[in-house]
């Protein structure tokens, strides 16, 4: 599974990127207004710290708004992937940038159906939001499984990017279902790697390797 980063921070982009396991980036606009910057400089300074897919989103919600807006973003990189909403006037959108080989992200995913309609105007990537859905007494996880098994029974191309993950929980489920990428806020990527045990198995290895005789079996 690929392992985005959801940030418009460039120095938490710069973070996870350094610890080498970053395949691509989301934004959002809540996001981009967090890091203060315009969404050209914002994504022109992530497209040189990543070389992957770079979700920049529309604000538009006319198909023409969404077509000139997302034109305009595909334009300031090769890895920018426009991501649009998902309703009727994005979807009209989605088709003409798929005939035009612009790649898109649909956002904003809460139902099988509303993936299933996506997947058909031929979205590059379809965003379950998995955490909003938990926050309503819903859940997210089982919606990525429905979507996967969709896709996966007709043959879609588009691929399921597990959105709104909150804890190292949705991350492994996620993966476990066969979504192809999940977006994780920096603080989540961290928790992937934290385990007590390693922490507590690594200092008793240090602490025992001071008692190591420096002699003639390690010259
Ligand atoms: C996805 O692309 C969104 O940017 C993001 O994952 C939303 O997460 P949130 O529900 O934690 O805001």
């Amino acid at each position: 599974m690929k392992i985005f980063i959801d940030s418009g921070d460039l120095a938490e982009i710069k973070e996870a990127q350094s610890m080498g396991l970053i395949d691509g980036v989301t934004t959002n606009p809540s996001l981009l207004a967090k890091a203060g910057k315009s969404t050209r400089d914002a994504i022109t300074e992530i497209a040189e710290v990543v070389d992957g897919p770079i979700s920049a989103e529309v604000i538009g919600v006319k198909a023409d708004e969404i077509l000139r807006e997302g034109r305009e973003l595909a334009a300031i990189h090769k890895n920018v992937v426009v991501k649009v909403p998902l309703i009727e006037e994005g979807l009209k959108a989605v088709r003409v940038f798929t005939n035009e080989g612009i790649r898109t992200n649909v956002t904003l995913c809460f139902s099988p159906s509303q993936a299933l309609l996506a997947a058909k105007a031929g979205a590059s990537y379809i965003s379950p939001f998995v955490g909003r859905v938990d926050d309503i007494s819903g859940d997210g996880i089982e919606l990525v499984g429905q979507i996967v098994q969709i896709y996966r029974t007709y043959g879609f191309e588009t691929q399921v990017l597990a959105a709104s993950i909150r804890h190292p929980l949705h991350f492994v489920q996620a993966a476990m279902l066969g979504a192809h990428v999940s977006t994780l806020p920096l603080k989540v990527i961290k928790q992937l790697l934290k385990h007590p045990l390693t922490e507590s198995g690594l200092e008793q290895f240090l602490a025992d390797a001071k008692k190591i005789p420096t002699g003639s079996a390690r010259s």
